[in-house]
């Protein structure tokens, strides 16, 4: 939802928010052939980002890409670059405009560049979209980015998701073919799942899009947008001592059954942590798991 008591939804039309947001919410009562996610985005108004706006990406992002480098799977590092995100400025996501910072010059959306690569496309968004509209997206090889930043006073913590969680955090996997195709599959069969499913799929997603791990040239990366977004996370993540208890974390060989069956908490960093092989085990996995998931539903596969 949209807080109202601060003020920093410049960048899209508080009508245009609302009625995308109810759009979402509404389509929760939907059947999924009746859904239009194209009534959920919303435009971003690229020239109301202020210069505040764009110093807290340009802070923010110095302070992750100081360790990034070191710590970030190979294929998000490519992707950030295939689609051409810079530290200095909010990102764009379609089309071109004036460059903010130097008349005379145009930049370029991420969306022109992702489109080439895999068709992903990022869609602006108000807020966080229920499950099923967020399902919706994904089996369109759409991602729901919310488009407003936050005040330079929340720089720290902002509870609600943000571009730059949304963007810089998951974004770049996007230009990756593989989990391109991953993440279409997993929004598909969690649109058209039955509710017995509801939980292992975000168990999935958790343990994999926002927290997961990756054994690249024999060293632990992250690539799950938690942990890519966050500094403490990612020392978390990479350097606490393996074990349990406090202070400790769980790395666990990736098994899509095992995920499934692992509960997760939200309030502090993950102790339980689910390390792939490649991209490719994940797609594969999620094949079979789709299949799976569909078999057990009345919607016929492709409906
Ligand atoms: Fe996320």
């Amino acid at each position: 939802m949209i807080r109202t008591d601060i003020n920093y939804n410049n960048i899209i039309d508080g009508d245009d928010a609302k009625r995308a947001q109810k759009a979402a919410d509404d389509s929760a009562e939907l059947h999924h052939t009746e859904i239009d996610a194209e009534t959920f985005y919303v435009t971003q108004h690229y020239e109301r980002y202020t210069e505040e706006n764009h110093r807290v990406w340009k802070t923010m992002w110095e302070k992750r890409w100081s360790v990034l480098e070191g710590q970030a799977s190979n294929t998000y590092l490519t992707g950030l670059r295939a689609i051409r995100l810079t530290p200095d400025r909010v990102p764009l996501l379609f089309g071109e405009v004036d460059d903010p910072f130097e008349p005379g010059r145009k930049i370029k959306g991420i969306n022109e560049y992702l489109k080439e690569l895999t068709g992903w496309q990022s869609r602006g968004v108000p807020g966080y979209l229920p499950p099923k509209a967020f399902f919706c997206c994904l089996s369109r090889r759409e991602f729901p980015s919310t488009v407003i930043i936050r005040p330079e006073e929340k720089i720290d913590y902002l509870p609600e998701p943000d571009i730059f969680h949304d963007v810089f955090g998951h974004v770049p996997l996007h230009a990756d073919p593989v989990f391109a195709d991953f993440l279409q599959t997993y929004g598909k069969a969690a649109l058209l799942a039955g509710p017995e499913h509801e939980e292992a799929l975000a168990r999935l997603f958790w343990f994999t899009v926002e927290f997961g791990l990756i054994s690249e040239d024999n060293r632990l990366k992250i690539y799950g947008s938690g942990t890519i977004s966050s500094h403490a996370e990612s020392e978390y993540a990479l350097n606490a001592k393996e074990g349990k208890g406090a202070g400790k974390i769980q790395r666990r060989k990736f098994d899509l059954q095992q995920v499934i069956e692992t509960p997760f908490e939200i309030d502090h960093f993950q102790d339980i942590v689910y390390v792939l092989d490649s991209f490719e085990q994940l797609r594969d996995a999620m094949t079979e798991y789709a299949n799976q998931v569909l078999e057990d539903t009345d919607t016929p596969a492709g409906a």
